[in-house]
């Protein structure tokens, strides 16, 4: 059945950015670091800590300067954030960061709403902002919003994506995530989507982005790595969502995906037992459950044995 199964998957970590900036309160900075400092715990090297964007658009990332400057990480875990203009560049500059993170919509209404751009005026702000990047020797990665469907005006056309995608490889983006920001796609269109952009952009400088509101993120994780994609976007615990985005709920969960990775024999590098370390601590700074299947199963385990 799986002819094309790679030996490794990079795992890029979202969850201190896309899971916190969906949280309702406010999590103090400290529990931030100790957060991000235990997902590095459990092996992995990508982190995304925070993001630069508007503090009256996204409140609960605010202080994400401070955050950068707490944290004492292992010299080989990458940090990045979440940049929308030169502004934030500035910020992600500011905070040390060797790679920042850019991001736009497939389709217009997504776009206008998250970051109150036009589709072709955010090219123009990323494209300025990665000539910026590149003269400085930062690596850039841009996420591309609403690949499959928008929250705003339903299923978005390929023929959209790859003219986003086009023009990130024109101005000289690293890597390209695309982002199912609803959690709307199935197998079969993240294998068309892929078959679209083959001839388009190097399958190396593709990550995928799912979020797992109707549960089909894991079959869509499979999907690109049949299609030969080697780096998946994940949260802690599931956390997750665009608060632009309605609908949009939990990103994949980390630990399900590590789960599934290691058991088909893929390597993440990652320790699933420190990783539900993160997610208890992840659960305690935020005062509930995380959604993620391998965490609660996990917790639940444990507390059996504490029990016993
Ligand atoms: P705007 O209001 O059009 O911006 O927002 P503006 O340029 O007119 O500036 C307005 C004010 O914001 C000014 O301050 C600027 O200085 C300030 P004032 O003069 O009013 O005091 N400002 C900033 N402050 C701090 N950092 C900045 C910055 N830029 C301007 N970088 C803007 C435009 C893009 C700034 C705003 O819309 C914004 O911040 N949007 C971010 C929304 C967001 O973060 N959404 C969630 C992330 S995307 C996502 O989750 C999807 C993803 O996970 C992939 C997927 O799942 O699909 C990545
Ligand atoms: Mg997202």
């Amino acid at each position: 059945m799986f002819e094309r199964l790679p030996g490794e998957i990079t795992v890029f970590e979202v969850g201190p950015r896309d899971g916190l900036q969906n949280e309702a309160g406010q999590v103090e900075t400290a529990d931030k670091v100790a957060l991000i400092e235990a997902l590095a715990q459990s092996g992995l090297k990508h982190i995304e800590i925070t993001s630069f964007v508007s503090p009256k658009w996204i409140p609960q990332l605010a202080d994400g300067l401070a955050v950068a400057r707490q944290l004492q990480l292992p010299s080989d875990v990458q940090t990045s954030a979440l940049v929308p203009n030169l502004k934030g560049y500035e910020g992600a500059c500011a905070a040390g960061l060797k790679q920042i993170n850019l991001f736009l919509s497939a389709s217009e209404s997504h776009s206008k709403k998250n970051i109150n751009k036009s589709v072709a005026e955010a090219l123009s702000t990323m494209k300025e902002v990665a000539a910026a990047a590149l003269a400085d020797g930062k690596r850039i990665r841009c996420y591309v919003s609403t690949v499959f469907a928008c929250p705003y005006e339903g299923p978005v056309k390929p023929e959209q994506v790859v003219m986003v995608v086009e023009g990130l490889l024109q101005m000289g983006v690293h890597e390209i995530s695309l982002g199912d920001t609803i959690g709307a796609a199935n197998p079969r269109q993240v294998k068309e989507v892929l078959d679209r952009l083959s001839g388009v952009v190097p399958l190396p400088r593709l990550a995928l982005h799912f979020h797992d509101t109707r549960g089909t993120a894991l079959a869509n994780v499979v999907a690109g790595i049949e299609s030969g994609v080697t780096i998946f976007d994940s949260s802690l615990g599931g956390l997750g969502g665009c608060p632009y985005a309605p609908g949009a709920s939990g990103n994949l969960a980390t630990e399900d995906l590590v789960y599934m990775l290691e058991g088909m024999g893929i390597k993440t590098g990652v320790n699933l037992e420190r990783l539900v370390d993160a997610g208890a601590l992840a659960e305690k700074i935020l005062g509930k459950k995380l959604p993620g299947r391998y965490l609660q199963a996990a917790l639940a385990t444990r507390a059996k044995a504490c029990a016993g």
